[in-house]
């Protein structure tokens, strides 16, 4: 049956793939792979790896793993390994891929190879289901055992590595089922056998995603130790090799809370539904709500993660200035193995009128490598400003609210002392702002009564958006030039950009507005996700390049080889900033090499629901975490010229029905959740491009929204950089000026691209409706295209 199956998936997908590019977002397999020699990215990719790892449990010292012991490896996944996620994040064809055996191999174990022959033969026979678009396998068939076999492979070992793997992808989400967020009927019986038969077992974790643990928690007395590794792209066999045999002791740290099962998490209520969720835990996402109200619904607890050593926190000084609060630290290895700790810094602010979590991530670092005894001196520095909260129903300002803020530092939420605190008389108002995006419809959130759930209605929206839009249109005060020039004269300084401007045809400003219709652009570098920018001969000519872009962001998807690296959860869980920034460095290096000018990444949005389809990509439930991992990867990228596009602006925190579902929540959890990491990134690192999502906000989709993109991106944030679509759009007209729809409606809301370009039926022409309404009552203005070009000219001119 499951032959049959895996038959028809494949020919459907090999039908798929084959479709026009712009009908299809058609995986890049099968392309021609010259030489890669790339030492430095293949020893990254390791590392970070490696550092992703968790390791939740370690009874008795099981890991390290001797050289010499004798392991017996169960599961297929030590050949079919999961090396990343499925669709355009994790489309890449790297060089190699080190598999989870040929990791062992390299490392010197000692493996029973003859249960390893069996699991050789049986993959040869049985190749793993491929499936396609939006229909891929999450799990793969296992391999089971007779008793007699059992009991063979652990007369010869005492030691079994066992792995669980799960994937998940773009367009689809994990579902409640067994192979998805449950175990499959094989993993239980595969699970049960090892755990009856061998001594010590240790459990891999090679998921995409956070999965069921309360069966796997059934098992718990008889498994010594469990190791989370995520994807960690092409090297991830050697990285998990290095960590069992402790070359690199675990110091991975867990970026999502595992909670006791599936419905303890607070939007297990609200996720999934086909036309909207009503954000309804409000703030309260991941440990924010977890500490504050459900602390025994908690297996493991976010920052959590174990080493082969111990550390402890010495010499704590807390001070209070006016700005900021510093504490120094010493962190001190005290166990007797190397390894790596993340300090972590959590702050509790007062109830106050709006309440607060218990507990909000406020500052993070990792040591270097402390060998026994040694120790490393922090001094973090946290502004006050980033303590407050964001008032929605009255004042629509950050606010600290009057009252005793507590500071704790250890090395996971739960478990981190109190290390000082300071109390504020008055409430201050760090910055005036005004509502933004705030629901159209009414529903009920979550409100901290004292410790206790109480529920509320979310403010909703009182904004006159066609008044506000109307107040600040664009209204140019240059006169129309009559110089030519091109662009190259206006990053020469010997023309201004508006004068440049002024020389573009309609025609051109509507080009410029579009990429070029669709993906593998003939314009860019074989398997593009499209090019942007000098899209037709006449810019060109005026100097404005034909931009690349590729996706990303777990490497560079093109027709030609490129480094897979880590899935962004597996790099928020080194929680090490350099080390993001660091690969990132090499992969904006390779685009440079392989010719692509913008790369799709980092993925921003927050981990709201562990069964997201897409949370491989994205970072961690928590803002700082997501916001100060997403900053270092711009940073990376773009330290060689390259292009980052972090994505997706906003609250894509679903796949199912992603281009039609609404994301419906209050300004606050907006603020302060989702568009935070976002905030961080944009202020840190400034990317070049921004690509909105394909879902609705509060009732407006990401690529009309003018409040957040206009007036949150642009006026509140000070950021001047290229906003793109994802890709396609949803046709509509504006609620606020009807006559206006689709380009014109996206381009009014500060929105500059549309990618690829075109529409999906594949017609390459301009679909008019940029310009249907200019001149007319209310129609797009002159003035708005021009700006909208100005957006678009300052970024291309980072590349001539
Ligand atoms: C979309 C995806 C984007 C983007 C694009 C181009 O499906 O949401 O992140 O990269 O495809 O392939």
């Amino acid at each position: 049956m499951d032959k049959i199956k895996r038959k028809i998936n494949n020919t459907i997908g090999k039908i798929i793939t084959s479709l026009p590019g712009d009908t299809s977002q058609t995986s890049t397999e099968g392309a021609v792979i010259p030489e890669y020699d790339n030492p430095v990215m293949s020893a990254l990719c390791r590392r970070a790896g490696a550092e992703g790892a968790v390791l939740l449990k370690n009874k008795d010292n099981a890991l390290p793993l001797k050289k010499d012991e004798k392991i017996s490896v169960f599961s297929r996944l030590q050949i079919d390994w999961f090396y990343t996620g499925y669709g355009s994040g994790g489309d890449v064809n790297p060089p190699y891929c080190v598999s989870l055996i040929d990791g062992l191999r390299n490392a010197g174990a000692c493996i029973n190879e003859e249960l390893a022959a069996k699991y050789a033969s049986f993959c040869a026979e049985n190749p793993p289901d491929k499936g396609f678009w939006a229909h891929w396998p999450t799990s793969q068939p296992e391999l089971l055992f007779s008793t007699e076999e059992m009991a063979k492979a652990a007369a010869q070992s005492d030691t079994a590595i066992a792995v669980i793997g799960r994937s998940s992808g773009e367009d689809m989400d994990n579902t409640l089922t067994k192979g998805s967020w449950f175990l499959t009927d094989d993993e239980k019986r595969l699970l049960c056998d090892i755990t009856a038969y061998f001594r010590k077992v240790i459990l891999i974790l090679n998921c995409s995603n956070i999965i069921d643990m309360s069966e796997i928690e059934e098992y718990s007395d008889k498994i010594s130790a469990i190791l989370y590794v995520w994807q960690g792209g092409m090297e991830s066999g050697n990285a998990a090799a290095d960590v069992l045999y402790g070359i690199c002791p675990p110091c991975g740290k867990l970026p999502d809370t595992i909670a006791v099962n599936y419905a303890a998490y607070p939007s297990s209520n609200d996720f999934g539904a086909k036309k909207f969720n009503n954000y309804s835990e409000d703030i309260y996402v991941g440990y924010r709500f977890f500490e504050t109200f459900a602390p025994e619904k908690v297996l493991y607890p976010f920052g959590f993660g174990l080493g082969y050593t111990s550390f402890e926190f010495s010499g704590i000084e807390f001070k209070k200035t006016k700005s900021k609060v510093t504490v120094r630290f010493d962190v001190v290895n005290t166990g007797s193995f190397n390894g790596k700790e993340v300090p972590q810094i959590y702050f509790e602010a007062p109830q106050g009128k709006l309440g607060k979590p218990s507990r909000q991530l406020c500052w993070f670092a990792k040591t270097d490598m402390l060998s026994p005894g040694e120790s490393e001196t922090f001094t973090a520095e946290i502004p006050l400003d980033s303590l407050a909260c964001y008032d929605d129903n009255t004042l629509h300002s950050y606010i600290l609210e009057s009252g005793e803020y507590r500071f704790y530092l250890g090395s996971d939420v739960r478990s981190a002392p109190l290390c000082g605190s300071f109390t504020i008389r008055g409430d201050i108002i760090v910055s005036q702002l005004s509502q933004h995006a705030a629901p159209a419809e009414e529903f009920l959130r979550l409100v901290n009564d004292g410790g206790k759930v109480k529920y509320e209605i979310a403010p909703k929206s009182g904004v006159n958006l066609r008044y506000r839009i109307r107040e600040s249109l664009p209204v140019s005060g240059t006169a129309p030039g009559t110089k030519k020039c091109t662009l190259f004269d206006v990053k020469n300084d010997c023309a201004t950009l508006e004068d440049f401007i002024m020389t573009l045809s309609l025609d051109e400003l509507e080009a410029l507005s579009r990429g070029d219709y669709t993906m593998n652009s003939p314009l860019g570098t074989s398997g593009n996700a499209g090019v942007y920018c000098g899209v037709l001969g006449s810019l060109r000519d005026k100097g404005i390049p034909a931009l690349t872009f590729t996706d990303g962001p777990s490497g560079i998807r093109l027709n030609t080889t490129a480094s897979l690296i880590p899935v962004g959860t597996c790099l928020a869980s080194t929680f090490d900033t350099r080390l993001i920034e660091e690969i990132y460095t090499e992969t904006g290096r390779e685009m440079k090499a392989l010719g692509s000018d913008v790369i799709a990444g980092p993925g921003l949005n927050i981990h709201r629901n562990p069964l997201c389809g897409r949370n491989f990509e994205y970072f961690s439930e928590d803002p700082l975490l997501t916001g100060k991992a997403g900053a270092a990867a711009v940073r990376g990228i773009q330290s060689s010229g390259s292009g980052a596009c972090p994505k997706h602006f906003a609250c894509n925190n679903q796949e199912t029905n992603r281009t039609h579902n609404d994301s419906r929540l209050s300004e606050r959890a907006l603020r302060e959740i989702y568009l935070k990491g976002f905030e961080i990134c944009v202020k840190e690192s400034n990317p070049v491009n921004i690509m909105t999502s394909y879902n609705k906000i509060n009732g407006v989709w990401g690529h009309y929204h003018y409040e957040l993109v206009h007036d949150i991106l642009r006026g509140e944030w000070g950021w001047d950089g290229c906003v793109i679509t994802d890709w396609w759009m949803r046709s509509a007209h504006s609620p606020e000026f009807p006559s206006l729809r689709d380009q014109a409606y996206r381009v009014r809301a500060g929105v500059n691209i549309l990618m690829p370009g075109g529409a999906r039926t594949g017609k390459h022409v301009p679909d008019g409706t940029l310009l249907e309404t200019l001149g007319k009552k209310d129609g797009i203005t002159l003035d708005e295209i021009r700006e909208n070009a100005k957006y678009i000219l300052k970024f291309a001119m980072k590349f001539i």
